[in-house]
This record gives C-alpha cells, sequence and structure tokens, in this order.
C-alpha cells in the first residue's frame, strides 16, 4: 500500500492524542504532521502545503477557535476538522461559524477518525488535483514585498518585467523603505531563484578590501595575497548580485564594475585573463547618485549602465494605504515571537501610526510595533504603548506671516499645551533640554 497523496496538519497540547492521530492516520495510509502548538501549525502551514488540518480547541495561548479563523482568512481551501472533549452546544456553534467544516468529539474510534477525514475532504472547495491552498495575502503581497497600494504596484509590475532577464537594475528609496527585499524579490521571483543571490553592503566592507572581495584576486597579486580566491561575483555567476550603497565605492571599484558590465566578464585582481560571466547586477543607493556624479566622485558613465532599469522605492508616507497590511504583518510576526499570541491594535493606535510621517519608513514602523508588542500589557496594542514622539500632532492655522521667533513662541506654547504642560516631554518632542526650555519659557 503507498501513502495517499494528501497532507494532514494535526494539531493538538497532547502529545499522547497528537501520537494517537498519527497512528491512526498512517494505519489508514495519510501522512502527517504534529503540531503541538497553534505557533508551530502556522509555521507548517507556511512551509508545507497541507491538505486537511485537524485542530483541538481548548490549547493554553493561543486556542483553535484562533487557528481556524487564522486558516479560514489565509487557506480558504483547505478543510477542517476538530476534534475536542468538550462537546458543548456552545462550542459546537462556535465551531461551525468560524468556519470549521466537521466534529469528532474524544474518545473516537480509528473509524469514526476515518469517516471525518473522508467527509472533510469531500466537503473540499476545490476539486483540482494539486490542491495549491489559496493565501488570501496573495494579492495584498508580492513575495515578501506587503503592500497593496497603487505605488507598491508600479515597483511589482517593473519586478515582474525584470524578473526573467538578466537586465542591470538600479534601486533608489529612502533608508528603510524596502529596497533589500525589492532586490531579493527580483531574484527569487523570477526563473534565475535557485542560482545564487549574493547581497554585498558596499557601505560595510572597508574601502581597501572592497576591490579583492568583489572581483578576486590571484597568488601574488599583492601582499598578503598567499593563494587563489574568488570574490563575490564569482560567487554569485549564474545569479544575482546585489551591491546595496552602491555610492560608497570607490573609483577604483567603480572602474572595475563598469568594465564587468560592459564586457560580461571578469579578471582577478593580478590575473592576466578575464572570465566569462552570466550574472545580474542589481545597485541600490539612498544617496543621489547625480550629486555625486558633480562632485566627481561617482562615474557619469557607470552611472547609465547601472540605471539599465530603475525602480524608485515609495517613501511609506507616500502609501499610508499599506500601513494597516505592515502592521497586521508585524503584529503576527512579532505577536507570536514575543507573547505566544496574535496582538491587535486598537483604531485610535492604528490611527496615530497611520498619521506619522515615518521618516524611517517601514523600518521604523517595524521598530515601533516590536515594542509595543513588548510593552502591552493586554493583547491589544493602545496608544499608551506607542513612543510619546508619534502622538502629538500641532495644527498650525496660521495664515498670516510673523518672524521666526513669534513663531517659535508660538509653537513652544502649542508643545506645551499638548502636553498637559508637561515639560520633559515638551523638551524630547521640541528635542531640547529642560534648561533650554526653562530659559524660553522665561
Ligand atoms: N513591502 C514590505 N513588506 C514587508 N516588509 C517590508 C517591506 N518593505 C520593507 N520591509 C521590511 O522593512 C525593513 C527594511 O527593509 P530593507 O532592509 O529592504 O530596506 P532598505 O531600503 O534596504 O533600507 P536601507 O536603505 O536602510 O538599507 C526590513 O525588515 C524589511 O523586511
Ligand atoms: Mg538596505
Amino acid at each position: 500500500m503507498t501513502l495517499k497523496k494528501e497532507n494532514i496538519l494535526i494539531v493538538d497540547d497532547d502529545v499522547n492524542i497528537l501520537e494517537l492521530i498519527q497512528r491512526h492516520l498512517y494505519d489508514l495510509n495519510y501522512h502527517s504532521y504534529k503540531a503541538i502548538s497553534v505557533k508551530e501549525a502556522i509555521q507548517i502551514l507556511k512551509d508545507t502545503e497541507i491538505d486537511l488540518l485537524i485542530t483541538d480547541l481548548k490549547m493554553p495561548e493561543v486556542d483553535g477557535f484562533q487557528l481556524i479563523k487564522y486558516v479560514s482568512e489565509h487557506f480558504p481551501a483547505l478543510p477542517k476538522l476538530v476534534v475536542t472533549g468538550y462537546p458543548s452546544l456552545h462550542d459546537a456553534v462556535d465551531v461551525m461559524k468560524s468556519g470549521a467544516v466537521d466534529y469528532l468529539v474524544k474518545p473516537f474510534t480509528k473509524e469514526e477518525l476515518k469517516e471525518a477525514v473522508a467527509k472533510s475532504f469531500s466537503q473540499k472547495l476545490t476539486k483540482t488535483t494539486h490542491n495549491k491552498v489559496l493565501n488570501k495575502t496573495d494579492k495584498q503581497s508580492y513575495g515578501e514585498l506587503i503592500g497593496s497600494s497603487k505605488e507598491l504596484k508600479k515597483v511589482t509590475e517593473i519586478i515582474d518585467r525584470v524578473k526573467n532577464n538578466k537586465a542591470t537594475v538600479f534601486i533608489q528609496g529612502e533608508s528603510g523603505t524596502g529596497k533589500e527585499l525589492v532586490a531579493r524579490a527580483i531574484h527569487y521571483m523570477g526563473k534565475f531563484a535557485r542560482a545564487p543571490f549574493i547581497a554585498v553592503n558596499c557601505a560595510a566592507i572597508p574601502e581597501t578590501l572592497l576591490e579583492s572581495e568583489l572581483f578576486g584576486y590571484v597568488k601574488g597579486a599583492f601582499t598578503g595575497a598567499d593563494t587563489n580566491r574568488n570574490g563575490f561575483f564569482q560567487a554569485a555567476n549564474t545569479g544575482t548580485i546585489f551591491l546595496d550603497e552602491i555610492g560608497n565605492a570607490s573609483l577604483a571599484v567603480q572602474a572595475r564594475l563598469l568594465r564587468v558590465l560592459q564586457e560580461k566578464e571578469i579578471t582577478k585582481i593580478g590575473a592576466q585573463n578575464a572570465t566569462k560571466l552570466d550574472i545580474r547586477v542589481i545597485t541600490a543607493t539612498n544617496s543621489n547618485l547625480l550629486e555625486l556624479i558633480q562632485k566627481k566622485i561617482f562615474r557619469e558613465d557607470l552611472y547609465y549602465r547601472l540605471t539599465v532599469v530603475q525602480i524608485e522605492v515609495p517613501p511609506l508616507r507616500n502609501r499610508i494605504s499599506d500601513i494597516p497590511l505592515l502592521v497586521d504583518k508585524f503584529l503576527f510576526k512579532y505577536g507570536l515571537e514575543y507573547k505566544d499570541q496574535f496582538i491587535k491594535i486598537s483604531i485610535d493606535a492604528l490611527n496615530i501610526l497611520k498619521r506619522h510621517h515615518w521618516q524611517g519608513n517601514i523600518r521604523e514602523l517595524e521598530n515601533v510595533v516590536q515594542q509595543a508588542i513588548i510593552l502591552a500589557d493586554s493583547n491589544t496594542i493602545e496608544v499608551k504603548d506607542l513612543p510619546e514622539y508619534l502622538k502629538f500632532k500641532i495644527n498650525f492655522n496660521e495664515t498670516s506671516f510673523a518672524s521666526l521667533k513669534e513663531y517659535e513662541k508660538k509653537y513652544i506654547l502649542k508643545v506645551l499645551e499638548a502636553t498637559g504642560n508637561n515639560k520633559s516631554k515638551a523638551a524630547e518632542i521640541l528635542q531640547i533640554d529642560r534648561k533650554t526650555l526653562r530659559q524660553k519659557i522665561q
């Protein structure tokens, strides 16, 4: 007898039940995965194609109801079978409402399990032979990139155009906007995904080493070069090299890079012969290369080689509509990581996040959510859990012009008013020390 093609995931906090169900299923020729908590179950759901979920309801920390809700949202085609020791009517109604298809009361026989499993499979929504689960977040994300705004769509449309060719791509955007994630998406969403992806932060490697690290060297090329060595370019061959902070590359590195792009071949430092390269080059920067060109620290001819395809990653403040989706992702990720729970956020707190300016973009948002989860004393993030600097918004509706001094006075008074005359908070917002604030008040 060979195993049936379906994969079943069993979730229960009781290892004996897990073992028992798995043994029964094995006897029925089903392959199954076991998870002792909802957290583990979700990890398996993400990594594996599951065709049926069998779950307990009462579990410590995150319970089965929440798992069913999660699965209904993210894998709507996945059938669910509830196994419980508490067959109260109240529970049954809740289970039906939450979208479970069938219900098995402990203790049960192998025969009863067999029937319930068969029934669940027969009620499956999709009838395709290969039941790939529908992922609801598909429309709201592109690989790892979360968002459904038209600004992000523009980015993903370009990714779609370039992911299957090896055109040189240049990614520009403020710090923390997701440039590296875009580079990874180009590589991993396309047909070269199995080839290497090598990310090099040009700002993190000392200038004197960058050239040899990138291009490799032959023995004797310089003092200390006692073997032949490959660089990042050779390592990334057939795949993608991602050169982050390209504005930091020295003129020597730029000259070599230009040759690589022109000739599609590479010469190790000290070598006579070049070797052919088949590589996609992606570069990124948050600085303005045109300014660096004017200052003569970046080669103009290289700039034009690098910018065959340009992607502008928009700052978060220009795609506010993505904020709730991103917050959701971070709540989910860090909630399970730090608190073993699904953490929520109040409307008021979310509104504060939506109106902030986000100088540090998604990285800053991620940090704020992370901190708030740690600080929150319930499973919902409230306004009080957010850092102070996010909370104050001062409206300036004056239309007449006034001197800087007058405005400074007015502004300080407004900040004091907004903070309820709390001088420490006001000083923090104004980014001056308390002593200076006191002097100004006088
Ligand atoms: N669209 C997105 N969806 C989900 N997470 C994102 C998205 N964009 C960025 N992030 C997350 O935000 C953080 C910053 O992203 P990334 O490192 O790609 O930014 P960057 O533009 O390269 O920043 P820097 O200029 O500082 O190097 C990462 O943790 C990343 O996972
Ligand atoms: Mg980066």
